[in-house]
């Protein structure tokens, strides 16, 4: 058997969401809960470990959000980053950090990143054609174009893709292109941008995924084998934008960087704001186990574009792990923020007070692990009163009221073990291997059927041996006789 490598710090990083709206379930099954557990795993074995987290509040979903809305990009972004970060709190999601693109920390970490791989002679330049709004007067990033896609139809795709089939798309692959700003038909104009040469690093990211990470998921590893077996291209990584992190050399003026070149160093800087001190052995050191927890339309950026990065910039540990999960629906159909079709988690919060532990449970129970899943109210009560209620509740509610009543609620030390008593213990400890092994491979559902076991084997202890006679016979014994409540004389705590 292959020896497990050794870490002496774990850095958990979870997707920044886009600060143009709250976060719905599909966010939390996807990414968010998955970390939460690991995260809290580890810290309860006593390792160094933290989870990074914080709003994405660069690129063009916050400037379309601003525009329809007729506000300022940034006070998008104070708005939602705070129903964020507050509805995740409330949640219970442990960040250690959750900061902001925004952030100073952040400006100045990615303009140093850019600037090394400038300096180095990471970047291309080049001149391309691109889509411009002469009425709006401003140049349209991907997102702003809409026409339809040639690969299946669709006469609602982006520049950037096709939300119908899937595709990535260039905006000069649209048939019938139009500007979403005043619906006008764009024209194209000359412009400079920098570009990541990608297939420079395909060799190395390749050999590292392809044959030093094969215990990747198959959904994760499988996407990046498509992707590299179709050829890495050059990637534009500025934009002509007014609203983003500018870039800083000679003859940018106007121009941003690519928010995908931009938020996965949102990591870093949240982490440099959390350990100001010594955040780079969490980067830097070989026995710091990076782990990024992602939704599936994020597997590209950080299995090939980050770690390109990465390096082309030197001197930064490659994740370990990319344990990205696939998307959750809601009642049988996508979620989508467009028409409104999701779980929101602060209105959640505010409809179900208190009961944050039953969606943690049924987002687990049912993650989109290996394939997409459907989530039902009708499952969540299911879930809530046929397990959570009847197997969990009954098993904690059964050991306290037994505790209090004939042990004065202090949990005594065990006698004379019965060959029984052995063998639960025994499979307890089975249990507890098999989920600490579920959760250190990022088999979350597993962890939780293992967790709700150790529930199952104590209330078929609690049936079997009836410790309630027991109690009752000590009771009368030491004088201390009390009538048994009701329900006990039924055979039940
Ligand atoms: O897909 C998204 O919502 C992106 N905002 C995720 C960014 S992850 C990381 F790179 F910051
Ligand atoms: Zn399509």
């Amino acid at each position: 058997m292959e020896k497990k490598k050794h870490f002496s710090r774990t850095l958990v990083t979870t997707a920044l969401p886009y600060a143009n709206g709250p976060v719905h379930i599909g966010h939390l099954a996807g990414v968010y809960v998955p970390a939460d557990i690991y995260t809290r795993y580890l810290r309860l074995r006593g390792e160094d470990v933290l989870m990074i987290g914080g709003s994405d509040e660069h690129g063009v979903p916050i400037t379309i959000k601003a525009q329809r809305e007729g506000v300022t990009p940034q006070d998008i972004v104070d708005r939602y980053h705070n129903i964020i970060k507050d509805s995740m709190a409330e949640l219970g999601i442990s960040f250690d950090v959750y900061g902001r693109t925004t952030s100073e920390m952040h400006r100045q970490t990615a303009t140093e990143f850019f600037r090394t791989l400038y300096d180095k002679g990471e970047f291309v330049e080049k001149t391309s054609m691109q889509y411009y709004d002469e009425q709006a007067d401003q140049w349209l990033a991907d997102r702003y174009i809409i026409g339809t896609c040639p690969r299946c139809g669709n006469e609602h795709a982006y520049g950037d893709q096709c939300e119908s089939c899937g595709s990535s798309l260039n905006a000069t692959d649209l048939i019938n292109p139009h500007s979403s700003i005043t619906g006008n038909v764009p024209v194209l104009r000359e412009t400079k941008h920098w570009y990541m040469p990608l297939d420079k690093w395909e060799p190395k990211l390749r050999q590292w995924i392809l044959e030093e990470h094969k215990e990747w998921k198959p959904n994760v590893y499988g996407q990046c084998k498509s992707w590299l077996d179709g050829g890495l291209q050059p990637r534009a990584v500025t934009r002509d934008l007014n609203w983003g992190i500018p870039v800083p050399v000679e003859g940018a003026e106007g121009k941003v960087r690519y928010v995908w070149f931009d938020a996965p160093i949102g990591y870093i800087s949240n982490t440099r704001e959390l350990r100001p001190d010594d955040w780079e052995k969490y980067w830097k050191a070989p026995d710091t186990r990076i782990i990024h927890f992602i939704g599936k339309d994020n597997i590209v950026f950080h299995c090939l574009i980050f770690p390109a990065m990465l390096l082309a910039h030197g001197g930064y540990q490659l994740p370990e792990n990319v344990p990205s999960n696939e998307f959750l629906n809601l009642e049988g159909d996508k979620i989508s923020t467009s028409r409104n079709w999701a779980v929101w988690l602060h209105e959640y919060l505010r409809d179900f007070p208190g009961k944050q532990d039953v969606l943690r449970y049924v987002l687990t129970a049912n993650a989109p692990e290996t394939k997409d899943n459907d989530f039902t109210w009708h499952d969540f009560q299911a879930r809530n009163n046929g397990e959570l209620v009847a197997i969990l509740g009954n098993f904690v509610n059964r050991a306290i009221v037994l505790t209090h009543k004939y042990f004065d609620g202090h949990v005594p030390a065990a006698g004379d073990l019965t060959d029984y008593d052995r063998a639960t213990l025994a499979e307890f400890q089975n249990v507890r291997d098999t989920l600490s092994e579920n959760i250190e491979t990022f088999h979350f559902r597993d962890a939780l059927k293992d967790a709700m076991n150790l529930a199952r084997i104590g209330n078929k202890y609690l049936a079997d041996t009836e410790p309630w006679k027991l109690g009752q016979r000590r009771l009368e014994q030491t004088g201390q006789h009390r009538r048994p409540c009701r329900r006990q004389r039924g055979g039940t705590a």
